[in-house]
């Protein structure tokens, strides 16, 4: 069975082709970073524009680079939520065009589902049940995977997503977007126990639940009183003891729920901010030491690509069929 995949949710364009769900014959990634890096964030009427401009011819490409022709397709699959509406819709119509055209089923799949399913696609063995942490720019979701196309979310954000505050705290301390990766290179240099930024939400009773609000303004104070005694940002710091506060609060509420399902032996980690190589220490330590198995996509497929949303469409093809023509972009669609 031959899926092919579109992605259009954000800042990156994407298309795959894969066979029966998890082999990717061809992916391409167009990203946008340098458009709205001048801006310190992504601009979404740039972001629509962008998709725009390139689709086609993605489209075109991506197919020629799988080796597949667009009447062998049996199925498309596209991302339809969340993100932003303008991004989406540039996707999801060029999906229902080559579906009513071409009269191939089509999937309208959720961002967040693609996510989980990396992992599927870096580990062929891999197979639900699992427990997952989901950390993107827009969302934050501890779950459990019951099956392919069956999640409960146990735990999410009250406020920012992990990667949002990475990506703000970059723009606070000067290193631009996209933060995360930008924090993560500043940080080899500090020293993480240098600011003991607050940890929020950590009490018992505050179960899985996640905020990054604080944390996020307790480093901005601190910036501020440096500024106003006149003395240089200890970035290298900063962004060190920043982003331990991040893996810190993450790995906790993880091996939380690990502690309250022992009977579950995988967890997968996933989503931009999975790309991130202390969280990745940090949380297959938490794993090894429950006798857990830990899983984590290549940071090509933690990031936004197609190849994961072609994925979770096979799936949810194999459980519920295609979508009728007419389903919505969701901008706020959740797990
Ligand atoms: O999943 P993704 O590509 O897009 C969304 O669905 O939002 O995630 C992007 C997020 C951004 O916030 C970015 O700063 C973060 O992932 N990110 C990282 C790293 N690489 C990307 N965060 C921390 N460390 C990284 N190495
Ligand atoms: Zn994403």
């Amino acid at each position: 069975m031959l899926t092919l995949a579109i992605e259009s949710s954000c800042d990156e364009t994407s298309v795959a082709v894969l066979r029966n769900g998890r082999e990717v014959l061809g992916q391409l990634i167009s990203s946008q970073i340098k458009d709205h890096a001048v801006f310190g964030g992504v601009v979404p009427e740039i972001a629509s524009r962008k998709h725009l401009e390139v689709i086609n011819h993605l489209l075109e490409a991506g197919l020629r680079e799988a080796g597949v022709r667009a009447e062998d397709l049996d199925l498309i699959a596209v991302t339809r939520g969340p993100g932003l509406v303008g991004a989406l819709l540039v996707g999801i119509s060029a999906a229902k065009a080559i579906s009513y055209v071409r009269d191939i089923p089509i999937v309208g799949v959720n961002h967040m589902e693609g996510h989980v399913c990396a992992n599927y696609l870096a580990h062929p063995e891999l197979e639900p049940p699992f427990l997952s942490l989901v950390v993107s720019g827009g969302h934050t979701y501890l779950c459990v995977v019951k099956d392919y196309a069956h999640y409960e979310v146990v735990g999410s954000t009250v406020d920012d997503a992990a990667g949002e505050s990475f990506d703000k705290i970059s723009r606070v301390l000067g290193f631009g977007y996209p933060g995360g990766p930008k924090i993560q290179k500043a940080a080899e240099e500090g020293n993480p126990q240098a600011f003991s930024f607050p940890r929020a939400m950590m009490a018992k009773e505050d179960g899985y639940t996640f905020s990054f609000s604080g944390l996020k303004t307790a480093v901005i104070n601190e910036a501020h009183h440096y500024e106003q005694m006149g003395k240089p940002l200890p970035m290298a710091d900063m962004a060190a003891s920043f982003q331990q506060a991040v893996v810190d609060v993450l790995t906790e509420k993880a091996s939380r729920l690990m502690d309250a399902m022992p009977q579950m032996k995988r967890f997968c980690l996933s989503g931009g901010v999975a790309a991130n190589k202390p969280l990745q220490q940090a949380l297959k330590a938490a794993c090894t030491k429950r006798g857990v198995q830990f899983f984590v996509p290549p940071a090509i497929l933690c990031t936004d690509n197609a190849a994961m949303i072609g994925c979770a469409g096979y799936y949810q093809y194999q459980e519920r069929g295609a979508s009728s023509l007419d389903f919505a972009a969701d901008p706020d669609l959740g797990l």
